[in-house]
């Protein structure tokens, strides 16, 4: 009805499925910030909706003080998470909406087809991208994935994960190894309460593990997501993702990116240029709630880092696939538009 957004509570996970029932935009912009609503497309999805929670809430019927007061839900909304591209497509999109609009009314209606249609589409390219990421997996595949990119990340079928769950059940995978993901063990609390669900195979491995499995435990591949990919297919995404890459190389294995192209900033030119966020220290020094390191211990925090093009196999979107994106040089996702 465009007047409260319901959503899992993704911190609650896996112990617990509780949702929750926001009816202001504060509460959405709240719940990026503390990672109850994650993952780069759900991020942008729910940016969508708090636009439409904010915007339900203005009572100004003049048109002008309407804007300049959704303007201001749109920049609290958007200083929630600095990497993510998907959010600030999908504020631009709904500002994109704001700026054509003439009167209130119709404005809040316009506003929620906005959202929905976001929504929409992000389930379509998850499908979409699914399913071409699905022909590069070989039969009997054993896979490493990092963080999560499921249903969970994306409010639609997922992204790398949903390439892996498609391959499954084309009868091409063997076996899974989600890493953990520290700090928050996105992989070890949300993806294997995917892969359960959907019935796949896998086995949980901590982070440091994964030399060792790309050595020993003959992978495939590698898939992962991605926070933002830069213009010439530099790609952010959760830490740990570029360590990852770099012992794919070493090992032999290809190094899958899944994103839809809503994931790509054209804007900027290299990864370099990407804003990595840097989250609060207790992350690090503790662990569900519980001191892991001396009190006073200084910890780094950085949430994503950066994997240079030139280690990525190939990119998956819902356009398509881009092969050795690195070779490609300038013009890399023209073909894509
Ligand atoms: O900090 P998070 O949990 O929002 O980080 C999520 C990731 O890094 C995912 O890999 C990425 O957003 C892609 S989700 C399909």
């Amino acid at each position: 009805a465009g007047d409260r957004l319901r959503v899992l509570d993704q911190t609650l996970l896996p112990g617990k499925e509780a949702y929750l029932e926001f009816t202001d935009y504060q509460q959405v912009a709240e719940a990026i910030k503390t990672l109850r609503i994650r993952g780069a497309p759900a991020i942008g999805v729910a940016a969508g909706y708090g636009t439409v929670l904010g915007a339900s809430c203005i009572e100004s019927q003049n048109f002008q003080n309407f804007k300049e007061e959704l303007h201001r839900v749109v920049e609290t909304l958007a200083a929630t998470r600095p990497t993510a591209r998907n959010l600030f497509q999908a504020l631009e999109r709904m500002e994109g909406v704001v700026d054509k609009g003439r009167d209130v009314g119709t404005l809040k209606q316009q506003l929620m087809n906005e959202a929905s249609a976001i929504h929409c589409e992000q389930r379509e390219a998850d499908r979409r991208l699914s399913e071409y990421g699905a022909t590069l997996v070989e039969a009997d595949s054993s896979i490493v994935t990092h963080c999560n990119t499921g249903p969970l990340a994306t409010a639609g079928y997922g992204t790398a994960l949903g390439i892996i769950i498609e391959a499954f059940n084309r009868g091409r995978v063997k076996i899974v190894y989600p890493t953990e993901t520290r700090p928050l063990c996105q992989g070890a609390r949300l993806t294997t309460w995917e892969l359960k669900q959907a019935g796949v195979p896998f086995k949980l491995i901590t982070d440091s593990m994964a030399g060792y499995v790309m050595r020993t435990r003959n992978i495939n591949a590698v898939i992962v997501g991605a926070d933002r990919i830069a213009a010439n297919g530099d790609t952010a995404n959760k830490i740990g993702t570029y360590s990852l890459a770099v012992l794919s190389r070493e090992h032999g294995i290809p190094f899958y990116v899944a994103a839809p192209t809503t994931t790509i900033d054209f804007q900027t030119k290299t990864g370099n240029d990407i804003p990595i966020e840097e989250r609060c220290q207790d992350e690090v020094t503790c662990y569900a709630d519980s001191a892991i390191a001396p009190k006073g211990t200084e910890a780094l925090n950085p949430a994503f880092d950066v994997t240079p093009v030139r280690y990525i196999t190939a990119i998956v979107t819902e356009k398509g696939i881009i092969k050795e994106p690195a070779g490609l040089q300038s013009g890399l996702f023209e073909r894509l538009s």
